[in-house]
């Protein structure tokens, strides 16, 4: 698997442990910023997450923010993605098994590294079940999204 990473710099002290984390899992890590405790605006990073799943480049992504709330909310606006702040373990991998949440925000000013190296590895051992019921529901997400962007019902992006 392939998960796209970005930070912005209220993120930045997490990012590291969490690409640490996933590459000892074995997971291949796309590190897309930011590369400083400079101050960058947590769009330009969420889009870049959302562009790597888009173009097939990555599989999921983690967008790490301040709180996680503007990564997420910001990830969601690109097609095919599925973002989520989840700061506990059972919502970071039941999300991926019933929701097919394909992007786990987390917030360094609010949790710190050791939950957050757990949150990251029940995001990334989990697979979505793929059950009829939570298949039926995926799909009607996929469709409220082709009514919403154009984009074609029943697919990814
Ligand atoms: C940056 O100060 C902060 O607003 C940002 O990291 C994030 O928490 C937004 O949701």
């Amino acid at each position: 698997m392939r998960i796209a990473v970005a930070a912005d710099h209220g993120g930045f002290p997490l990012k590291q442990r969490v690409i640490d984390e996933l590459r000892r899992m074995g997971v291949d890590v796309i590190d897309l910023g930011t590369h400083s405790a400079d101050p960058v605006d947590y769009p330009d990073f969420a889009e870049a997450v959302g562009q790597a799943i888009i173009t097939g480049e990555a599989e999921r992504g983690i967008v790490i923010c301040g709180s996680g709330v503007g990564a997420s909310v910001a990830a969601n606006k690109l097609p095919g993605v599925r973002a989520a702040v989840a700061h506990d373990t059972y919502s970071a991998h039941q999300g991926v098994e019933h929701d097919d949440m394909n992007v786990l925000a987390l917030g360094a000013r609010v949790i710190g590294p050791e939950v957050a190296t757990e949150l990251v590895r029940a995001f990334a051992a989990a697979r979505f079940s793929g059950e009829e019921r939570h298949a039926r529901r995926l799909a009607k997400v996929q469709a409220i999204e082709a009514r919403t962007m154009g984009t074609k019902e029943g697919s990814n992006v």
